[in-house]
């Protein structure tokens, strides 16, 4: 039987390390996506040998030539049986004061990152009829305060998703996306020390009119890896949507998740009001849809 195999990106920690790790384990070759040596050699320990670290940084169009070639040398004429666009950055901020370069980078990240990393492979995935598989976030249905920016990169995936599946379907080609809840993991450290430094570059004025929703945001994030779930749940779903017969177009991993997807079917109008009794500004507790 042929080797199954699989690029990851961001495979460096959390999610991307779970799932590196667990299609390891289920016997599969894993390409492990890193952007530093070090982070490879770590990996490589934890796993068996059928998994190669590879240095790729998303946004960088001579990392991706160099690991499409290292991987397509690797695979052969069998070619590559997944992709797993997981790497990605948190951000966020305040709309009305961010700087435009926030918003760049993350659409950069997040979103140009996904398409410019799945193009040179999708001809590796057509001889073995692979599967793509798109690490969004439920912030891909539904955007919260302050974390808009952040929204729009995964709205946009969604939408590269939806896309990429219909145009790849007359080579069988499965396209899913992941929308995972809240998952503990280094991105919301991450994100707190991103805002930690930009908050105070916004002018006063900002803080006089936001600080008390920037104060929830605060409290929140760090609370974001405490309620996490593992995130060898969302591998779980990775692997149904690289293995099962019919893999599933969308995997809402988590009860936040999932309660998030909830409120999505509401009216707008009614959606609004219960998001706004969860934010301090507007008498609420601030927990939960800051995340
Ligand atoms: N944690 C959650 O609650 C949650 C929920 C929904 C969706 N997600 C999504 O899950 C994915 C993984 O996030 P995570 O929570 O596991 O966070 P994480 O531990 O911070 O992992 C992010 C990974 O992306 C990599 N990365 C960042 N920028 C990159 C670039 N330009 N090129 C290549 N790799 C890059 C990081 O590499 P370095 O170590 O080199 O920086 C790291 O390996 C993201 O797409 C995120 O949006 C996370």
């Amino acid at each position: 039987m042929t080797q199954k195999s699989v690029v990851i990106t961001g495979a460096s920690t959390g999610i991307g390390k779970a799932c590196a790790l667990w299609m390891d384990r289920a016997g599969w070759r894993v390409f492990a996506g890193v952007r530093k040596e070090a982070d490879g050699a770590v990996l490589r320990a934890e796993a068996s040998e059928r998994l190669t670290p590879v240095l790729v940084d998303v946004t960088d169009a001579a990392s991706i030539a160099a690991m499409a070639a290292q991987v397509s040398a690797a695979v052969g004429d069998g070619g590559l049986h997944g992709l797993v666009n997981n790497a990605g950055i948190a951000t966020g901020g305040v709309l009305e004061f961010v700087d435009l370069d926030e918003l760049r980078r993350v659409l950069e990240v997040n979103v140009t990152g996904q398409l410019a990393v799945t193009q040179p492979l999708i001809p590796l995935l057509r001889p073995a009829r692979g599967r793509i598989v798109m690490m969004s976030s439920i912030a891909g249905r539904s955007a919260t305060p302050l974390l808009g920016l952040y929204a729009a990169s995964k709205h946009a995936l969604e939408a590269i998703t939806d896309s990429l599946r219909l145009e790849l379907h007359p080579w069988g080609i499965q396209v899913s996306s992941i929308q995972p809840g809240t998952i503990a993991t280094p991105i919301w450290g991450k994100a707190l020390d991103f805002a930690k430094d930009v908050v105070p570059t916004y002018p006063p004025k900002a803080l006089e009119l936001y600080g008390p929703l920037v104060e929830a945001l605060f409290k929140s994030l760090p609370k974001n890896d405490a309620k996490g779930i593992p995130p060898e749940a969302v591998a779980e779903a990775v692997f149904h949507a690289l293995t099962a017969p019919t893999p599933r177009t969308r995997y809402v991993v988590g009860q936040d998740a999932k309660v998030r997807m909830w409120l999505e079917r509401l009216p707008d109008r009614l959606r609004d009001r219960v998001m706004l009794g969860r934010i301090p500004k507007y008498g609420g507790e601030g927990d939960g849809m800051m995340g």
